[in-house]
Parts: structure tokens; C-alpha cells; sequence
């Protein structure tokens, strides 16, 4: 299937690993251009080699989601380097795994800032030239804890469904102006954020106490009907998707991928 991506120009947050470099891979493959954006220079430049050897045309950004003028510099980075943004993808996040009563209004608040304020910034400064182009895509990756919170990661749940509602709010602003806007909520995945030494995983170890990483990776894998965690790769595929020309009808979707563990049929 032709994705009709071929020369769109993609901003894709949180792009130096995880599944916001297999987004990036993964457009490149449509023959879309991508700006990388994350916040570590090195890590990110030597991905962006990764994905220039792969054939890719890519931009990096450093620079901190959070940050007040985040969406205008990524609008402005995106114009200089390849004349307009077509597709924006809110992909940067992190997670830790804590209790209710440990989780202090400093996590809420930094959940809050990462998940609501800087995708709300990003889209404020994307959108309204896609809105007077007539076409755009937006992404936003949330999470199952946004639909279903997780006890374990209360600040990040709490986030994430805001994250959610935000989404929403502009997918029923701007369908009628051709930008599409959706989330996916992506269930348990083997990126950096579960599997990095101190990650999910291990933050999960220590709550079993003295599982081995293969126990405890088949534990979190038993808790979904598919009975594993999901490659990143998997996940990029459903956000490219959406991000594409075929997801024509979708919108203010927040969409499951994740492998059957949310159960419910909306
Ligand atoms: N992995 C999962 O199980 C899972 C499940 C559900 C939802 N998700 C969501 O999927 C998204 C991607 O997760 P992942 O698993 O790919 O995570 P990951 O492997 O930890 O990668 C996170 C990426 O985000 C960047 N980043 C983090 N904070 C940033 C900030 N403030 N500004 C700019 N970039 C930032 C990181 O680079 P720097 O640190 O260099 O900035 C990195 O490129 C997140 O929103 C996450 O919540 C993940």
C-alpha cells in the first residue's frame, strides 16, 4: 500500500530512540522527511547517521519538548530546513514506576508539563499553517495507562489521559480544516523505557523482589491477552499510519495498540 507520505515533512519529538526512531525509519521508508527532535546532541546526531547510511533525509532539533518556545522552534526549524511541517508527531515521554502515596505533586507536575503543556504547545504552533494549507496529520502517543490508570505509575497515568482529552479537543477543531488528529495508546514496549538498565523492568524487578529479567519480562508479557510486549516497530506502525494520506477518515481517535490489554471495545 502507498502510504502517500512521499516527500511529506514529518516533526517526530523523541525521535533518538525507542518509537519515535522507528516512526522516524519507518517514514523515511515512505519517503517522507523527518526532523528528529530530543534533547541529548550526541545520541541524537548519531541516530540521525543511523537513519541518513538507511537512505533517510532527516533533520535534527536538540532541544527540550518543555521548553516555552519548543513549538516555534520546531516550526521554524522545520520551514528552514524543508519549507513547511506536514505531520507532527508528540512523542517524547518518559515513565517511572511508583506507588500512589510516593508520587509527589513535583512528578504530577512534570507528567503534566511532558504530556499536556508541551503537545499543546507543539500543535498550537504547527497546526494553523496545515489548517490554511487544508492538510495535516497529528500524532499523539499516549498511553493504555491514559485509558486504563496504571496503580504503578499514577503521576504518568494521570498525564497520559489528559493527554487524551487534549487530543480530542483539537481533532474536533480541525478535522473541518484537513488536519487529522489522533493518539495511540501503545501497551508495554521494548524500548529504552522498559528494557535500559534501571527501566520499567528493573523498576518492576524490584517490586517482585529477586525476579530474573527474563521472569519479570515474561510476567508483564503474561498480563496481555497477545502474551508479550510489543517491538517498537509495532507501535510505529499504527502512528505512521494515522500520519498518512489512508488515514483519510480518522479522527479524534485514540487508538489501542496494545496487544489486547485494555479491555474494553471503545
Ligand atoms: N515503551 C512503552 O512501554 C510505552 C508504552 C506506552 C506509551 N509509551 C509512550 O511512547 C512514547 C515513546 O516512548 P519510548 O518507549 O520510545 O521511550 P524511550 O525509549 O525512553 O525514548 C524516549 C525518547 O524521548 C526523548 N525525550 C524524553 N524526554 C524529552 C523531552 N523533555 N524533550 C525532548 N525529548 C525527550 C528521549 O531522548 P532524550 O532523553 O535525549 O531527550 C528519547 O528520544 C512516550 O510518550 C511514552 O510515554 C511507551
Amino acid at each position: 500500500m502507498d502510504l502517500g507520505l512521499k516527500g511529506r515533512v514529518c516533526a517526530v519529538t523523541g525521535a533518538s530512540g525507542g518509537i519515535g526512531l522507528e516512526v522516524t525509519r519507518q517514514l523515511c521508508d515512505e519517503g517522507a522527511r523527518v526532523l528528529m527532535i530530543s534533547r541529548d546532541p550526541e545520541q541524537l546526531a548519531a541516530m540521525a547517521e543511523v537513519v541518513r547510511a538507511e537512505g533517510g533525509t532527516v533533520e535534527v532539533v536538540v532541544l527540550d519538548v518543555t521548553d516555552d518556545f519548543a513549538g516555534d522552534q520546531v516550526v521554524a526549524a522545520a520551514k528552514q530546513g524543508f519549507g513547511q511541517l506536514d505531520v507532527l508527531i508528540n512523542n517524547a515521554g518518559a515513565a517511572r514506576w511508583r506507588d500512589l502515596e510516593d508520587a509527589s505533586e513535583a512528578d504530577y507536575r512534570f507528567q503534566f508539563e511532558l504530556s499536556v503543556m508541551a503537545p499543546l504547545n507543539l500543535m498550537r504552533a504547527a497546526i494553523p499553517d496545515m489548517a490554511r494549507r487544508g492538510w495535516g496529520r497529528v500524532v499523539n502517543v499516549s498511553s493504555t495507562a491514559g485509558k486504563r490508570p496504571s496503580s504503578q505509575m499514577p503521576d504518568y497515568s494521570v498525564g497520559k489521559a489528559a493527554q487524551l482529552a487534549l487530543s480530542r479537543q483539537f481533532a474536533d477543531r480541525y478535522a473541518g480544516d484537513g488536519v487529522l488528529v489522533n493518539a495511540v495508546c501503545p501497551g508495554p514496549t521494548a524500548s529504552d523505557l522498559w528494557m535500559a538498565p534501571g527501566g520499567l523492568l528493573d523498576q518492576s524487578r524490584d517490586e517482585a523482589g529477586g525476579e530474573s529479567r527474563d521472569e519479570a519480562l515474561a510476567a508483564v508479557g503474561s498480563k496481555r491477552p497477545i502474551g508479550r510486549l510489543a517491538s517498537p516497530e509495532e507501535i510505529a506502525s499504527a502512528i505512521v499510519f494515522l500520519s498518512s494520506e489512508r488515514a483519510s477518515y480518522v479522527s479524534g481517535a485514540a487508538w489501542g495498540v496494545d496487544g489486547g490489554t485494555v479491555p474494553v471495545i471503545i
